[in-house]
């Protein structure tokens, strides 16, 4: 199989990592991509939402296989396009893609459907918000409708932050006309779980979970970035959770979209806060996601005993019922090395060293803010955003992956380079802090 792969992060150098050991691969591209995936894979200089070079190259390849990475090319419709063109594709199509790019989208097909979630209200006007917060106690947790790149989400602890909240959406338009449209949501609290349901349209794959840490600082400090760490498997992730996540959200979300017209194809990512008693909670949906996670896949995929490019296929063509899917039963952490000043404003072009240094067995290095150096792949690469790398370690408990990933870390610097330090840690199952 040809295979695009359409993306610049680590994700998709996981992804390129995974499907590179596929026997069923004969080539592999990615559009995007950067110094980890130019060593597996052939390079595209094409922007992730530059929905028109995607398409020309799909075709220009003889792509056997469209693999999306990231939200912004889905909801611009690049699976609708592609699909016209009869080129497979792994990803949902943009109406399905609504499912993240509008929250009251997905909060009111869950309440249709019967799927536990918060409970919410979604404003067009800034004065009916406003009204409807003086009437309200306590937490509140205000969203932008629309996509805002991972922000968008504001944290309140009382009504008059959430009223400070809801006019940094609605009037200074802080996320731009994703803010347009404002959710107020009940703030619930209690651990966060990142779930995986490969889909066709009708079938399901087992599910895989993993957890990530979003805040900066040890100890769930400091302010949300992309993503500082994440590890896999969670020990609470029991089959009977697996199997209740699947029967109460998952099944359910599947039926209602093929329902509405909008079948459900690619990844499905539910992010997921367990409320209630810690020995019987109940899982609701914070959000849907219509990709893959980042870190979390970097955690993930190595867990994958199946074929990835039977797997993604059969979602694009819909036959998931006829493909085992297998996930494994060992445990990775994957630790993100970010720029000093991230998620502020921070410098690039630094040296990276120490990659070529093998650590212990069963660690990886995936690649996303990095670009090739002057010479090429065989010098250094350079960093060239926020997040640069993300060093994962494997092991049979979380311990010993955690301990792998931090002494294959310790080998690699660039100027500037920081990371947690408690990542593979228990902290980040806890209640959301409010920051307002
Ligand atoms: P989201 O982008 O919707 O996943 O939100 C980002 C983070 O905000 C989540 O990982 C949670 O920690 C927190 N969050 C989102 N929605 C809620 C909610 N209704 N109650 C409490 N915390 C929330
Ligand atoms: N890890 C969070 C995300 O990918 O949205």
């Amino acid at each position: 199989m040809k295979v695009l792969i359409v993306g610049a992060g680590g994700r998709e150098h996981a992804l390129a990592w995974r499907i590179n050991q596929s026997p069923n691969l004969t080539r592999l591209w990615v559009a995007g991509g950067n110094a980890g995936t130019a060593a597996l894979a052939e390079s595209l200089d094409i922007r992730a939402n530059d929905v028109e070079a995607l398409v020309a190259a799909a075709r220009e390849v003889a792509a056997d296989l469209v693999i999306v990475g990231p939200e912004a090319p889905l909801a611009l419709g690049l699976a609708d396009r592609l699909t016209a063109l009869g080129i497979p594709v792994f990803g949902p199509t943009q109406a399905a893609a609504q499912i993240e790019a509008s929250k009251s989208f997905a909060l009111d097909l869950m309440r249709d459907a019967g799927v536990p979630c918060p409970g919410y209200h979604v404003f067009t006007d800034q004065s009916s918000a406003l009204d409807h917060l003086r009437a309200h106690q306590g937490p509140v947790v205000v969203k932008a409708n629309g996509l805002a790149a991972g922000k968008g989400v504001l944290l309140c602890r009382d009504s008059e932050q959430g009223a400070a909240a809801v006019k940094e959406c609605m009037s200074d338009r802080a996320f731009g006309e994703a803010g347009d449209t404002v959710v107020l949501e009940e703030y619930l609290s209690g651990p966060e779980v990142s779930v995986f349901a490969f889909c066709d349209g009708e079938n399901l794959a087992p599910l895989v979970a993993a957890c990530d840490y979003k805040r900066l600082e040890d100890g769930n400090h400091g302010p949300n970035t992309g993503g500082m760490g994440s590890f896999a498997q969670p020990d609470f992730w029991s089959p009977e959770l697996a199997s209740e996540v699947e029967q109460t959200i998952m099944k359910p979300v599947l039926r209602a979209m093929a329902e509405r017209g909008a079948p459900y194809q690619g990844v499905l990512y539910a992010g997921l806060m367990l409320t209630g008693p810690d020995s019987n909670p109940t899982p609701k949906v914070l959000e849907f996601n219509c990709r893959l996670g980042d870190p979390e896949t970097q955690v993930v995929l190595p867990l994958l005993d199946s074929d990835p490019l039977e797997l993604m296929l059969a979602c694009a063509l819909g036959n998931l019922d006829r493909v085992p899917v297998r996930w494994g039963t060992k445990n990775y952490v994957g630790i993100v090395m970010v720029s000093g000043g991230y998620p502020g404003q921070y410098q690039t072009g630094f040296e990276i060293s120490g990659l070529e240094e093998d650590g212990p067995e069963d660690t990886m290095v995936f690649h996303a803010g990095t670009k090739l150096g002057a010479g090429g792949l065989s010098s250094p690469p350079l960093t060239a955003g926020g997040r640069v790398l993300t060093v994962v370690g494997g092991g049979e408990t979380i311990e010993q992956a955690t301990e792998r990933a931090y002494s294959r870390l310790e080998k690699i610097s660039f100027q500037g380079a920081r990371w947690r330090r408690d990542i593979g840690s228990a902290v980040n199952q806890g209640a959301a802090q409010a920051t307002g």
